[in-house]
């Protein structure tokens, strides 16, 4: 049987008939990391590949390693037709439209538990590309919200960025969806794979600063309500292992999945997603037929979140689970008692007039930094 690899993408030959589970055994593979598919169907751990058959095994978490519990029932929880996605951590497996259905009401109880928008409020929903966001878009639009879509060309990579953005504008179209495109190049006269070739700063955190800076610029300027991202339980449990190994109490303390505009210029902000796990989202995409982009961004590597995420999935594929009892815990124990540590006084930056907690934020910083060095390079 011919099983296509993904990341980088390889073909490799499997003698069958075998079993889903088996297959990812041989190949030393965690299931709780991928999604294996068949012409376009979600197939479970308990499904039989004929010889014939070419699979395709698809990555769904950045990074991951180890091996996966035992297979789960294959029959859908809720009506007990044939499952189609196994969700270890609520020891369950849904059929398609089950698991959309459990995927939209995580998605609604997040918006309620924290107040997030109402159908009234405009939203800007930052776009990737990628899985997250493209659901998290689609989901918004199903029920009726007001949301715009907001994609930014990093560039950290040529092929990344316009597959990315091509992605963005392909789902927008197909939805008749408004999408606001920043080129970073363009508009901001830098690049990311210019600040990780110069190797004066770590790429993923400008990256993160600029994405930050720019969504919050873009929402204020143009009166959005709510400020939207597609951070998933995987993204906020390996945020929050990081600042805890660290002891980093004041990111502790930020790290709601609904964060209160606090000043005029900065915007309120909000992750419905946070109750979804990534390989969730990712069947979630698939089985609605939205393209994503399913390559990770070229400058991965230096991400170290992705550390924090394969640990999690270590311990998640043993005890189905783990992610969501350390972040929900979090936040129903933990993020109260840390309500003080996040009373910081906000000013206008003296360059750009966003907010700060110091005289010139830290994006404009930066962005000086940037210039003084390409000025450097043009005297010399
Ligand atoms: P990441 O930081 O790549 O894990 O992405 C987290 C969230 O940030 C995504 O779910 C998006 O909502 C948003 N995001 C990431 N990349 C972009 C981008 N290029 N343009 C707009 N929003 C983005
Ligand atoms: Fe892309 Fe860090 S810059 S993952
Ligand atoms: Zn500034």
């Amino acid at each position: 049987m011919k099983v296509k690899l993904r990341n980088p993408t390889r073909e490799v030959e499997v003698p069958g008939p075998t079993s889903v589970r088996i297959l990812l055994e041989r190949l030393q593979i965690n299931p709780e990391t991928v999604l294996v598919i068949r012409e376009a169907d979600l197939l479970t751990r308990e499904e039989r590949l004929a010889d014939s058959d070419e699979v395709e095994i698809r990555p769904v978490i950045s990074g991951g390693a180890g091996r996966g519990p035992a297979g789960v029932a294959a029959k859908c929880k809720r009506c007990r037709a044939p499952a189609k996605v196994e969700v270890a951590r609520a020891n369950a497996a849904f059929c398609a439209d089950c698991f959309l259905r459990y995927v939209r009401n995580q998605m609604t109880k997040a918006i309620d538990d924290h107040e997030m928008f109402t159908k009234e409020d405009r939203l800007l929903v930052c776009v990737s590309g990628g899985k997250d966001s493209l659901a998290l878009w689609d989901m918004l639009l199903d029920m009726g919200y007001d949301a715009t879509g907001y994609h930014i060309v990093l560039w950290t990579g040529e092929e990344y960025a316009n597959e990315s953005r091509a992605m963005c504008e392909k789902y927008a179209a197909g939805r008749g969806a408004t999408l606001i495109v920043t080129d970073l190049k363009d508009d901001e006269g830098f690049t990311i794979e210019q600040i990780a070739r110069e190797g004066r700063r770590v790429p993923c955190s400008v990256c993160g600063l600029t994405k930050r800076y720019l969504s919050n610029l873009q929402a204020t300027r143009e009166g959005y309500d709510v400020l939207v991202t597609g951070h998933n339980l995987d993204d906020e449990a390996a945020t929050l292992l990081g600042n805890t190994l660290h002891w980093q109490t004041e990111y502790i303390a930020r790290q709601s999945p609904a964060l209160p505009s606090t000043h005029a210029k900065l915007s309120k902000k909000v992750k419905p997603l946070y109750r979804v796990s990534e390989r969730e989202t990712a069947a979630y995409a698939i089985l609605r037929g939205i393209d994503y982009i399913v390559e990770e961004c070229p400058l991965v590597a230096g991400n170290t979140a992705l550390r924090y995420k394969d640990a999690l999935n270590l311990m998640e594929a043993r005890s189905p689970g783990t992610k969501q009892q350390f972040f929900f815990g979090y936040l129903d124990k933990v993020a109260p008692l840390f309500a003080s540590e996040d009373k910081v006084e906000l000013r206008a930056c003296t360059e750009c007039g966003q907010s700060t907690t110091g005289d010139v934020c830290a994006y404009c910083r930066a962005k000086k930094q940037l210039r003084a060095k390409a000025g450097r390079k043009g005297a010399s």
